[in-house]
């Protein structure tokens, strides 16, 4: 479960978070929308542990991330949490199998089962003709979806997905949701999206929307 407490962020004097307060259950598919610069991004960092707001807290199942070292922090989140950036945030030294594999490397994930795992993602996306390229060599949508192998690849508990069909047509775009309704309803992954789009929302179970950095609705 992860629970947000008012959570307060401003950049440069300027707050874009003005006191956020969800949960998050275990299993839930929570879909999040809002206007550009309504704060969406920046909340998604701040529930998985990559920023610090300015006040409020967020929690991992009752522990709050503030008491956790960086190295605990590390830790939990590359064992627990797949993250898809809205721009991918890909290595661009690493040729893309290298990539989809690092998170589950770092985090001491790589189990008997992830090679076929890795094949069953990349055909399912299909990735296969591209395994030998670097990120430079790929296009927006291509990274795209080696962002979200990544993110999928060592079965977290939780995934957290920014804007993660932004840059795809509408057959990939159903390719991808069909993949995270399957690991929500099959394997039980928390699901946390934002989207733009009406009909990618409506995969999740949960709308929660984001106005001028308040929840409303
Ligand atoms: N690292 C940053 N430094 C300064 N301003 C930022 C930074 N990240 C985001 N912002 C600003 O915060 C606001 C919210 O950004 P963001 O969370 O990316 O919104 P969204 O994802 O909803 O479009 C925007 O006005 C944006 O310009
Ligand atoms: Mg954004």
């Amino acid at each position: 479960m992860i629970t947000a407490e008012n959570i307060v962020k401003s950049y440069h004097g300027e707050q874009v978070l003005k006191g956020v307060s969800l949960t998050v259950e275990d299993g839930e598919f929570v879909s999040i929308m809002g206007e550009s610069g309504s704060g969406k991004s920046t909340l998604l960092s701040i529930l998985g542990g990559f920023l610090t707001p300015d006040g409020g807290r967020v929690l991992w199942d009752g522990t709050p991330l503030s008491s956790l070292t960086e190295a605990r922090l590390f830790a939990l989140r590359s064992t627990r949490l797949g993250f898809v950036f809205q721009f991918f945030r890909l290595v661009p030294t690493l040729r893309v199998r290298d990539n989809m594999l690092l998170p589950a490397t770092l985090g001491g994930r790589v189990g008997a089962d992830t090679e076929d795992y890795l094949s069953e993602l990349v055909d399912r996306l299909q990735l296969g003709h591209l395994l030998g390229k670097y990120p430079t060599e790929l296009s927006g949508g291509q990274c795209q979806r080696v962002a979200i192998v990544r993110a999928l690849v060592y079965r977290p508990e939780t995934v957290i997905l920014d804007e993660p069909t932004g840059a795809l047509d509408s057959g990939m775009e159903g390719r991808v949701m069909a993949l995270l309704r399957h690991v929500n309803e099959k394997e039980g992954t928390t699901v946390i999206q934002v989207t733009h789009s009406q009909a990618v929302a409506a995969y999740g179970r949960r709308l929660i929307r984001l106005s001028d950095g308040e929840i409303c609705g």
